[in-house]
């Protein structure tokens, strides 16, 4: 059975590639035009090393010299030496131009659907069927989308998993005023064509190997649904999974339906919504999201932390973790930067 491996890099790019039954990943990337840096092959000089961030794998001759037994625990490897086992995940910390990899893949999709799911956010739907094969992503990754009419682009986090038929879904938030928002409130119309680019950006889940605690603020839920759609599918997660999910007021609070419907999907996960400014009827959690964390909870055991959203809430987190979580949390973070045209 052939295995679809993800190598993601640097630069944020990700290129997918099928590896066959015993294959070398080496020469599974080398076969589909990429050439991954490489010297000796016998997995001494080190050239190849990446680190697996999902999936199983094995690895034949590994030197001493090219990666030791604290760097193996890390789950580092040697593409020339590593047999896939599953599908998977690698990271190289090298930009994907050093091996003449490709560009994203820029594909036209047809607007479905832009429909209103809280008094600030839609839910863009798109149709990329005509795109024959899949189109390859990792939970957690974005893509580029230009509004129609326009030479504008914005960043969008996927809101579902890849899928077959190539049907993507996207949570945007409805800014008072601003190119793409004025476009779904006020043209967007089923039919339409959207180019889009995918797919983009280093932040996606990795492997689940301990509990997670997932920070979204607003839109950033777009990320996280895509994440946990994938591990429902996945299945066998047996780890705690904390979603906290900020907004200003509890009207731009979205799918919560779908998040109670992952709750029956994943066993260890729970959700907590928190409301900035909240109004009279809100009885839930309000203030900061992270006034809301456990202290003693997540200084218990290591943990991932994965954070997306406006850039003051990824650094009122992070801030947060330095003061009172600093053991071991490794973070990955994602923040919804305004577009370069829009920056002051
Ligand atoms: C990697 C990445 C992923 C992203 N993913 C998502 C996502 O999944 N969902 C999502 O809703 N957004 C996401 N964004 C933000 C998104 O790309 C746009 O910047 C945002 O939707 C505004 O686009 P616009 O065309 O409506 O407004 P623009 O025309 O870009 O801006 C109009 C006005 O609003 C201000 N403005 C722009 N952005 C913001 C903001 N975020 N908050 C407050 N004021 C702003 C500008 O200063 C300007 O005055 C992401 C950004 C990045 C970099
Ligand atoms: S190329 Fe030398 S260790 Fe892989």
């Amino acid at each position: 059975m052939t295995h679809n491996v993800a190598l993601s890099f640097a630069d944020g790019k990700t290129l997918f590639i099928a590896v066959k039954p015993g294959e070398l990943l080496l020469d599974a990337a080398l076969r589909q035009g990429i050439s991954l840096p490489l010297d000796c092959r016998e997995g001494v000089c080190g050239t190849c090393h990446g680190r697996c961030e999902s999936g199983r794998y094995e690895q034949e001759y590994v030197d001493d010299e090219a990666l030791s037994a604290g760097d193996l625990a890390q789950r580092k490897m040697l593409a020339c030496q590593t047999r896939v086992q599953s599908d998977a995940t690698f990271y190289f910390d090298h930009d994907s131009s050093h091996c003449h990899a490709g560009e994203p893949l820029r594909l036209q999709s047809t607007v479905l659907r832009a429909e209103q799911v809280s008094a600030s956010t839609a839910i863009l739907h798109l149709d990329a069927s005509a795109q024959a094969d899949t189109l390859q992503f990792l939970p957690g990754q974005y893509a580029r989308l230009q509004v129609p009419g326009t030479d504008q682009w914005r960043a969008y986090s996927f809101a579902n998993r890849p899928n077959a038929g190539n049907q993507l879904q996207f949570l945007i938030r409805l800014l008072p005023d601003g190119v793409m928002s004025n476009f779904l409130r006020e043209d967007c119309v089923p039919g339409l064509t959207m180019q889009l680019e995918a797919p983009l950006g280093s932040f996606y889940l990795r492997q689940v190997e301990r509990p997670l605690v997932m920070v979204a603020g607003g839109t950033g839920l777009s990320a996280f649904l895509g994440m946990l759609d994938e591990i429902a599918e996945r299945g066998g997660c047996t780890h705690p999974i904390q979603l906290f999910y900020g907004v200003n007021q509890e009207a731009d609070l979205c799918e919560t339906a779908r998040l109670e419907a992952l709750c029956q999907r994943i066993p260890g996960f729970e959700f907590t919504p928190v409301v900035s400014q909240p109004g009279a009827g809100w009885s839930g959690r309000s203030g900061y999201i992270h006034e809301h964390f456990d202290a003693a909870r997540l200084n218990a055991e290591p943990f991932d932390m994965y954070l997306c959203g406006p850039p003051p809430m990824v650094e009122a987190v992070k801030g947060w973790v330095a003061d009172q979580a600093p053991g071991q949390v490794q973070i990955y973070a994602e923040k919804f930067l305004q577009s370069a045209t829009t920056r002051a």
